[in-house]
């Protein structure tokens, strides 16, 4: 068989410093831990270390977050409908009773949809509810693949401004979004508990969300899951946030898109 030659392209690589640094250490370490398969050593206490983590970040951001005007923490009376409170609060101070986009991901049975498409009666808003309707795609902590499932049924609402889109995420976002505008305030609700739907839905509808849209985060606070992926997503895609709610200690959590920052940083 003949060997394939290959060229170099002659651009001179980065420099890099001569001296052993701080970065030569940590990488050095990192390929040492990788080479003795340390990860072997640290299994058996990593998720108490994963959870240590998750939960010390979260305490920093809610202290960073504190002051909203809708905020029930600190309560030691956890109740779901308080959740029902926070689309109160942040429906009269958003002044949402116009025509807005809703997209609601992990829809079920449709109890919170149902809220939305009752609250807000403008003929011009639109309301799309998308799950597998087959329940969770994969299992979540004590939920196990298949939980939530309506046996492929969407809810039965006598509204035509609602529409349902069966499947995963995964599998009908994509082309949903070549098919829709959206120009209105979009209100984008995510309750669909896994960090992996959470993440596809934000970075898949990226492009479209713009100043001033919303996003309300369901089950924001637990591990590995819409925290995480939420704070993924703003750091990576720039935008700027404030947050506007949060009910049940920030189990819901209500954010406001401020601007998309697309600085580069200046020639030096
Ligand atoms: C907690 S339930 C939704 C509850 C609902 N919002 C309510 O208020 O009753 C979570 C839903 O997310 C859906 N889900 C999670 N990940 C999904 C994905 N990647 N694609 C489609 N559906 C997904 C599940 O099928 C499940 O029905």
């Amino acid at each position: 068989m003949n060997q394939k030659k290959f060229n170099s392209p002659g651009i001179p690589p980065l420099a890099e410093s001569e001296k052993f640094n701080k970065f030569h250490l940590s990488r050095f370490i990192g390929d040492i831990f990788c080479k003795l398969k340390i990860h072997n050593l640290f299994r058996p206490v990593l998720p108490v270390f994963k959870k240590l983590i998750h939960i010390s970040e979260l305490s920093e951001w809610i202290s960073a977050h504190a002051h909203l005007r809708f905020n029930d923490f600190f309560t030691l009376h956890y109740n779901y409908e308080s959740r029902l409170k926070l689309y109160e609060a942040i429906f009269t101070s958003q002044n949402l009773n116009r025509p807005i986009n809703y997209l609601e991901f992990g829809v079920a049975g449709g109890n919170s949809f149902s809220w939305w498409h009752v609250n807000n009666d403008h003929p011009d808003s639109t309301f799309y509810g998308f799950d597998t309707f087959t329940g969770l795609p994969e299992d979540w902590g004590v939920f196990k693949k298949g939980h939530f499932s309506t046996d492929g049924n969407v809810p039965k609402l006598d509204d035509s401004r609602c529409v349902f889109i069966k499947g995963l995420f995964q599998s009908t976002l994509q082309e949903f979004i070549k098919e829709t505008t959206f120009e209105k305030r979009n209100v984008i609700h995510i309750d669909s508990d896994l960090y992996t739907s959470c993440l596809f839905v934000l970075t898949t509808l990226a492009p479209k969300i713009k100043p001033d849209d919303i996003l309300i985060f369901d089950d924001f606070k637990m591990e590995h899951s819409e925290f995480r992926a939420m704070i993924n997503f703003m750091d990576s895609f720039h935008f700027d946030y404030e947050v506007i709610g949060a009910a049940n200690n920030y189990s819901h959590v209500a954010i406001r898109i401020i601007k998309i920052k697309r600085e580069s940083p200046a020639v030096a």
